[in-house]
């Protein structure tokens, strides 16, 4: 099976090869090759998401994918920018299915910033569409402009949409997703504002009676950040647009212990899929040897159950972040008093020997 590794900027590349480190430790027949993305693709290519390296993605099994964005680059025409690399191989592979599970491991209940109460146990799913919404509209502005600026005009704008399919094939993902788990999808929207969302909503529910057997209820986005926090245990499966998504799956992640946590899975129609951690290219603390490689180890986890179907190996790696976690091994963004605090390599190589 072939990965293409695409490690990214800032610390990118750090937990990537620790998530490789730890593939290459299973006796799973894997063929990797790492190609630039991102802002070093720019600086090496003058594209953040050359040719050749959305080829390799294309003739892989799948993508392990490190993080994007570097301040350095902030000032580039938009379509130039670090991140138009990740946007570009969501959108050319067609990866609208964005699951971002929250979990909050035992071990990290005190990590989190919440009440241990709040979060112990704590187990939800954010469906997030990944190639709608505004971020895929209509932009105007200074930035896409090919001079740097927009002549003539003291606006900007983006346009927000969804198609009725776009939106069918996430609400389906979501209420499938839903029949494997608690039987729950909350539909988070803001259908008293936006068009699109009211849309949204009708759309949602349409499907939703394909599946009496899964309880749907609609909440508004403001609202379900709040519950988030107040009571993120209610939640089953979140299913929600691009922009959304980004947001709330980052607040959930501090539900977990920290951001540093939280894996994702990007798939298309056909379970091919990129894996990335949640979190970002984090370039202030780059090089430093501090970051967590654990969500993109457990990135790659999810690689091996949903695209390589190696169920046995992602699970092995799971309860590996397990017993590292027990033997108190901690990153410093999880770190608490009584643990022992470790280097990104450290942890990287103790998932290696709990394997
Ligand atoms: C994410 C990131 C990306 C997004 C950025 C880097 C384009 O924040 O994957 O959540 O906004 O989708
Ligand atoms: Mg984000």
């Amino acid at each position: 099976m072939k990965i293409a590794v695409l490690p990214g900027d800032g610390i990118g590349p750090e937990i990537v090869t620790e998530a490789v480190k730890v593939l290459k430790a299973l006796d799973v027949p894997l063929e990797m090759e790492t190609a630039l993305v991102g802002g070093c693709a720019y600086a090496a290519h003058g594209h953040p998401l050359p040719e050749a390296t959305l080829k390799l993605a294309k003739a892989a099994d799948a993508v392990l994918f490190g993080a994007v964005g570097d301040w350095q680059y902030d000032k580039l025409e938009r379509h130039l920018r670090p991140e138009q690399a990740i946007l570009g191989l969501r959108k050319n592979l067609g990866l609208f299915a964005n699951f971002r599970p929250a979990i909050c491991y035992e071990q990290l209940v005190n990590a989190s910033s919440l009440k241990p109460e709040l979060v112990a146990g704590l187990d939800i799913l954010i469906i997030r569409e990944l190639t709608g919404d505004i971020y895929f509209g209509q932009p105007r502005g200074r930035r896409t402009a090919t001079d740097g600026h927009f002549p003539g005009s003291d606006e900007a704008y983006d346009t927000m949409r969804y198609s009725r399919p776009e939106i069918e094939r996430i609400a389906h993902v979501a209420f499938q997703a839903a029949r494997k788990r608690n039987k729950k999808v909350t539909s988070v929207d803001k259908a008293n504002v936006l068009e699109t969302f009211q849309f949204w909503r009708d759309v949602v529910a349409e499907v939703g009676q394909q599946y009496p057997d899964v309880a749907l209820d609609h909440m508004y986005v403001d609202n379900a950040a709040m519950q988030l926090v107040r009571a993120p245990k209610a939640f089953d499966v979140i299913v929600t647009g691009n922009l959304f998504g980004d947001i709330l799956s980052d607040e959930a992640s501090m539900l977990t212990g920290s951001i540093g946590m939280l894996p994702s899975a990007s798939l298309n129609a056909s379970n091919f899929g990129l894996y990335e951690p949640s979190h970002g290219s984090a370039p202030d603390i780059a090089g430093k040897g501090i970051a967590n490689p654990l969500a993109t180890i457990l990135s790659a986890a999810m690689m091996l159950r949903f695209s390589l179907n190696q169920a046995d190996a992602a699970q092995r790696i799971e309860a590996a972040v397990q017993a590292v976690l027990r033997q108190g091994l901690r990153t410093g963004d999880i770190y608490s008093n009584g643990t022992t605090l470790v280097t990104t390599v450290e942890m990287g190589n103790a998932v290696v020997k709990a394997l």
